[in-house]
């Protein structure tokens, strides 16, 4: 299994005091890497029945669409409000450093659609946990929760699981 860790950048104290950022522009930056960051979550799901990739604003865009091309399904975006033009559904949800909401199309999926959920990253869990909200609500069944880093400390992966849901990642940092 490809180990992303060795291309992540860690940013002291960004976006604020006591936060260890992961950078994962520089695991993007490198073609080889990409292509077998990519090459893993289609592996993993190649044999998985899925209807669609859902990628997380923004860096889960970075991640989804070209998994989602490789596989030869649906990518649709999940937004951070107000950049959806159509009929949207909406959950807010809190992360390590703030508060957000996040949007779907409410024609997006249909029910009964498997679906992946991908984002970089798992952090306290909250932006997973409102995106599976938003497709439970419209029907749709979440076959995993998928991301490049896992940071258990902050319980976001553990709650997912709790919840019921299947989730993978790549590497974690404790
Ligand atoms: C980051 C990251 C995940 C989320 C993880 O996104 O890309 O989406 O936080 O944190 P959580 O598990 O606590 O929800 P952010 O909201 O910073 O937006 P960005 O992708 O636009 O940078
Ligand atoms: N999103 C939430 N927490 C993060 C972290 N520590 N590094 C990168 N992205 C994040």
């Amino acid at each position: 299994m490809f180990d992303p860790k060795p291309y992540i950048r860690t940013v002291p104290d960004w976006p604020e005091a006591g936060v260890q950022f992961r950078d994962i522009t520089t695991l993007f930056s490198n073609n080889q890497a990409f292509r077998q960051l990519i090459d893993a979550f289609v592996q993993r799901y190649i044999n998985t029945e899925i209807d669609c990739v859902i990628g997380l604003d923004a860096r889960g865009f970075i991640l989804g669409a070209p998994i989602a091309y490789e596989l030869n399904k649906a990518f649709i975006p999940v937004r951070k409000k107000g950049k959806l033009p159509f009929e949207t559904i909406e959950e807010a949800y809190n992360l390590e450093y703030g508060q957000a909401e996040i949007q779907i199309h409410s024609d997006a999926l249909k029910p009964g659609d498997k679906v992946l959920v991908i984002d970089d990253l798992i952090a306290t869990g909250g932006t997973l946990n409102a995106s599976c909200k938003l497709v439970k609500r419209l029907g749709a069944e979440v076959v995993e929760c998928a991301a490049i880093v896992d940071l258990p400390d902050l319980g976001g992966s553990q709650s997912l699981k709790d919840q019921g849901f299947d989730v993978f990642s790549l590497c974690s940092y404790s």
